[in-house]
């Protein structure tokens, strides 16, 4: 079983950016966690980082017959992007969406995700933990279609 990762705009500057929101810990610091839940629970795992829509567009649609899983933080695309959607719609690959802040809490144009509606489960505010509970939670969801 596979799970891809994909992680959207600025995300890539977690670390540097804004840390009173995003915390210290490096997008390879996350990801160096998910590869060892990944490993102690025989999944494959593979990461992917653009700043670029149609780049994730591309990444989506690539995960057909590659992966049985994907976690997704849309950053930004999260609140504007109908072809973010549009692609995981398509794919029909189980989904879950990650944030770190809690976007609810935060300015009005972050309450509203497009892509969310798309996915199997929503995680925000919980902060680098909120992508080990989307390991957990995916590898619920790929039992489930296993069994
Ligand atoms: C974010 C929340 C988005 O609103 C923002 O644009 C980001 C990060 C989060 O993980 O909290 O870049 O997706």
């Amino acid at each position: 079983m596979k799970i891809v990762v994909i992680q959207g705009p600025n995300l890539n500057m977690l670390g540097v950016r804004e840390q009173n929101i995003y915390g210290p810990m490096k997008l390879e610091d996350i990801h160096a966690q998910m590869k060892a839940f990944a490993e102690q629970n025989k999944l494959e795992i593979e990461f992917f980082q653009s700043n670029l829509e149609g780049e994730i567009v591309d990444r989506i649609q690539e995960c057909i017959g590659d992966a049985d899983g994907i976690i997704i933080n849309p950053a930004a695309y999260t609140h504007t992007s109908i072809a973010i959607r549009d692609a995981l719609a398509a794919v029909k690959i189980p989904t879950i969406e990650v944030h770190l802040s809690n976007i609810h809490a935060r300015e009005e144009f972050r309450h509203n995700s497009l892509t969310a509606p798309v996915c199997a489960g929503q995680i925000v505010g919980m902060g680098p933990f909120g992508y080990h509970l989307a390991m957990v939670g995916m590898t619920q969801i790929l039992n489930e279609v296993a069994a």
